[in-house]
């Protein structure tokens, strides 16, 4: 039953530029193919609290706060609580995107770290999971993570690497969320993944406006094609697409506790 899909993208930067032309009618035809819940993410303190703002907005929408390594450099000294106030928010269901970022490097590896362990903890005291950005640094992203809490619910987002890396992150808990290159022909290893992984441990995520999935690979990404992500899941999995759908979204409603807040309409 098509109709009865229900999917989510965990992961979207929707309040950018980008959409400035078209956002109400992007979050539209989301909704039209089926995103029936969108998570909108912030990277630093002004995309943070545009998030919340989104998400004030429309009530399928969700916010995720926190400062992203790559913005460490402009983060005023307050930040983390600034980061803290915002994730007060009845709508903010989890910290992030926070990690560690070896490829832009804008700020010392020590530098990031100490970001990285201090939203951790921030998240940990307010009993809110984490979403992970790790880019060309799987070592130090899983020492930092194992230290911190074994006990503390994450999404690697926008999973890339190989199963070896995928079973280190699943042994400590995370969850994998799955983007637009899983969709890619070339990509074998996470092909692997996305087929090994256990089912109550993926999610799926565009990163909107980045990592547009195949067949618009090269354009402007957007919510609605979450959809690729999913049906590329579901066939490399050998289920229907409805089935993983629906694990998807128990998955989401089990890391994303505050989601399900009624509250939060
Ligand atoms: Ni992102």
């Amino acid at each position: 039953m098509e109709d009865s899909i229900r999917l989510i993208d965990t992961h979207a930067h929707v309040a950018l530029n980008q959409f400035a032309a078209d956002r109400e009618a992007v979050i539209d035809r989301a909704q039209a193919a089926g995103v029936v819940r969108q998570i909108e993410i912030g990277y630093d303190l002004p995309s943070s609290a545009a998030a919340i703002a989104l998400a004030e907005h429309y009530p399928h929408i969700f916010a995720v706060v926190g400062l992203q390594p790559n913005h460490i450099p402009e983060a005023p000294d307050d930040w983390l609580d600034q980061v803290r106030r915002l994730a007060a928010h009845p709508k903010v269901v989890a910290i992030g995107e926070i990690g560690l970022d070896y490829h832009w490097m804008k700020a010392p590896p020590e530098l990031q770290e100490r970001a990285f362990r201090e939203q951790l903890a921030l998240a940990r005291s307010l009993d809110l999971p984490v979403v992970i950005h790790s880019r060309e640094a799987q070592d130090d992203t899983l020492r930092i993570l194992s230290a911190a809490a074994r006990a503390q619910p994450g999404i690697m987002h926008s999973f890339s690497g190989d199963w070896l890396y995928a079973q280190a992150c699943l042994e400590i808990g995370f969850l994998l969320s799955f983007s637009g290159p899983v969709t890619f022909g070339k990509a074998t290893a996470m092909h692997e993944v996305a087929r090994l992984a256990p089912a109550e441990m993926i999610l799926t995520e565009t990163d909107s406006p980045y990592l547009t999935p195949h067949p618009y690979r090269g354009r402007r990404n957007e919510p609605a094609y979450v959809r690729f992500v999913a049906e590329r899941l579901a066939e490399l999995r050998g289920l229907p697409l409805a089935e993983v759908a629906a694990q998807v979204w128990a998955n989401a409603e089990r890391v994303f506790p505050r989601m399900r807040d009624p509250v939060a309409g």
